[in-house]
């Protein structure tokens, strides 16, 4: 375990609590139902989980970017799908609100989704713009003191559940991503509506939706950031969300290991447990040496944030590599614990599956790898 301070270890410990004794016991149904309840989205906002970084004057806890990738790793330990709904929520809509929001828009939405009010989500993708999220057609027309937005987003976070979505749309047609702005959208404007929920592999429980935008009347005070600097609000929120999918992806891995350990040891085979096998040691101590170099990127790429030191290249290197490492870790997770680990009646099949996403979401590993070769090739 990476040594922190006092405060940090606290903060991890109740955190520990709060999702054994909380989440835990409701992972399986929320896989098998797909849906996280209401009281344990109450019950993540009581605790100040919705809002970690948030400053006490805007209704949050007031801690910092460790903090929250901590937060992450914790109840992903447990329940990938509550990770990633704290997450989406966090990193992608309260984050650019923190950094990019004037004063009035941090007033008027902070406080709401810090205390789970409300709840956020980021709408980036298009059906034709993903990787190459610069080329995005949706639509945002300037109406004299409102927009008119037009536009269809895919692979949406958290889209069944938002009030609150951060938009990105052209304000000036351009085949790049100069015309790109950000703009605050209350879902329950007319002309809101979800298309479709995804049916997953994985993160069952956290809502993948593809949203609809019709001639939805957006308030010029609602732009998010200066007026075609989109992009980059766009891609400075994923610099940070990468870190929580990256906390997310850790926190997969310690808990497909936790489980495997701990089967290898009760399991008794030839007339002793499964972990008096070398050939099982190193499969253990292979999979321990992932998760420790995963929080150890994690946990520097979050102190470089903290610190306002450029964390591009960490952040896209924590995500590749902890993504990566949690699914050789589940898929070894799934061996050592042999046919049981392949049913449901094990939680590791669900780690393995949640496992696959961290790969794909907020930049595939292809993507990871371009952003990190280009901030190595420009230094
Ligand atoms: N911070 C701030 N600005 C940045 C930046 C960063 N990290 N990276 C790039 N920029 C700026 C550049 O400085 C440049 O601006 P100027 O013209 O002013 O210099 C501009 O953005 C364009 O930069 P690039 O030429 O590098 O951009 P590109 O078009 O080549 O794209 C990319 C780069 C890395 C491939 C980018 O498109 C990308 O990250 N793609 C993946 C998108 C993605 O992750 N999508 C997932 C969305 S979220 C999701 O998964 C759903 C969900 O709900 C979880």
């Amino acid at each position: 375990m990476a040594l922190l301070d006092e405060n940090y270890t606290e903060l991890r410990e109740m955190v520990k609590k709060f999702s054994n004794e909380v989440v835990q016991p409701l992972a399986a149904k929320i896989d098998e139902q797909e849906e996280i309840p209401k009281t344990l989205i109450s019950a993540l906002a009581e605790n100040g989980l919705l809002g970690v970084y948030v400053p006490e004057e805007y209704g949050g806890a007031g801690m910092d970017y460790l903090s929250y990738a901590i937060v992450i790793e914790e109840l992903s330990r447990n329940c990938a799908s509550t990770g990633v709904f704290v997450s989406a929520h966090t990193s992608l809509c309260v984050w650019p609100i923190l950094a990019f929001g004037t004063e009035e828009q941090k007033k008027k939405y902070l406080p709401a989704l810090a205390s789970g009010q409300k709840i956020g989500c980021f709408c980036l993708s298009e059906p034709n713009a993903g990787s190459d999220a610069g080329s995005l057609t949706t639509y945002a027309e300037d109406a004299g003191d409102h927009y008119i937005l037009n536009g269809v987003k895919n692979w949406i976070t958290n889209g069944k559940e938002a009030d609150i979505a951060i938009v990105f749309a052209k304000t000036r047609k351009t085949d790049d991503y100069k015309g790109i702005s950000a703009f605050i959208v209350e879902t329950n404007s007319p002309g809101f509506s979800i298309i479709k929920i995804e049916d997953k592999l994985g993160i069952k429980g956290s809502s993948t939706a593809q949203l609809a935008f019709d001639q939805v009347k957006v308030p010029k005070e609602n732009l998010l950031g200066p007026i075609e600097k989109g992009f980059k609000v766009a891609m400075a929120t994923l610099d940070g969300g990468r870190i929580g999918i990256a906390a997310q992806a850790l926190g997969i891995a310690q808990g497909a290991f936790d489980y495997a350990k701990n089967y290898t040891q009760q399991r008794v085979q030839f007339g002793a447990p499964l972990a008096n096998l070398q050939g099982i040691q190193f499969m253990l101590a292979d999979m321990s040496t992932k998760i420790a170099s995963s929080r150890l990127l994690i946990y520097d790429a979050s102190t470089r944030k903290d610190q306002q030191i450029s964390f591009t290249k960490q952040s896209a290197q924590a995500k590749l590599f902890a993504s990566e490492a949690a699914m050789w870790v589940t898929t070894k997770a799934i061996q050592l614990c042999g046919g049981n680990g392949y049913t449901k009646e094990y939680p590791v099949e669900r780690f393995f599956r949640d496992a696959k996403i961290t790969e794909i979401y907020e930049g595939t590993s292809e993507i990871q790898r371009v952003v990190i070769a280009a901030q190595e090739l420009k230094s």
